[in-house]
């Protein structure tokens, strides 16, 4: 039986949140996944990337962009100097957050990436997400953005464009300026599964990602 996430996903911890995704029942998806996929990187990093949703490998996995389109994602990382960790461990309490420790941590995080999706699992013959999965699936990734604070967020695809933007505009109309989620800056680009499909997009794709880089500069902390 279907049941709707619990109330008050936007309290909870990033242990508990990552417990009531796997544990998801709100759509049909939980049917047919293998496992819920709910992200990866450091849970403090200055970028965020927020994909479309597990496909093949990613459910068997349990990780986000781990397949062809992954490994695109990952060069495109690698040009801005980012680097996939596979930390995934409890934030730091806010204590810890606002004390002495925040410097080196900022530090530390700098070159630190944290991938998601909007559905945390995969629909299947990896089809297009469904308006009410989305709707469903959207308090976690609210919450994820919440407690991972990035300063920067790169929405690939129009998915992740119409959960974190609430538009149906294409991608092309979007790119090439600054949108905001929860107060982040947002950089719209093509999903690298299209990049994949469609080679001469991936020069727009660099224009967008020297935006982000540009972003992160003004934040003071490039
Ligand atoms: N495509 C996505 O959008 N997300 C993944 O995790 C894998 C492929």
């Amino acid at each position: 039986a279907l049941v709707p996430p619990p109330p008050g996903v936007d309290q909870l911890d990033w242990p508990t949140l990552q417990a009531t995704v796997a544990a998801c029942h709100a759509c049909a998806l939980c049917g047919t996944r293998t496992q819920t996929v709910f992200g990866v990187g450091a849970t403090r990093a200055r970028w965020m990337v927020v994909g479309e949703a597990p496909g093949e490998q990613e459910d068997r996995r349990g990780e986000p962009f781990v397949g062809q389109a992954g490994q695109l994602l990952d060069q495109m990382l690698a040009a801005l100097g980012l680097t996939r960790t596979s930390e995934d461990g409890a934030i730091e309490s806010e204590a810890d957050r606002a004390g002495s420790s925040r410097a080196t941590a900022q530090k530390h995080l700098k070159n630190d990436v944290y991938i998601a999706n909007v559905l945390k699992c995969r629909p299947p013959g990896n089809r297009n997400p469904q308006p009410d999965e989305i709707a469903q699936c959207e308090p976690y990734l609210r919450r994820q953005v919440a407690l991972v604070q990035p300063h920067v967020i790169l929405a690939m695809g129009r998915f992740a464009v119409q959960s974190l933007l609430q538009t149906t505009e294409p991608i092309g109309r979007l790119r090439g300026r600054v949108h905001h989620y929860q107060g982040v800056p947002v950089i719209v680009t093509y999903h690298p599964a299209y990049l994949l499909r469609a080679l001469p997009e991936k020069a727009k794709a660099w224009q967008d990602l020297c935006l982000a880089l540009e972003v992160m500069g003004a934040s003071g902390e490039a």
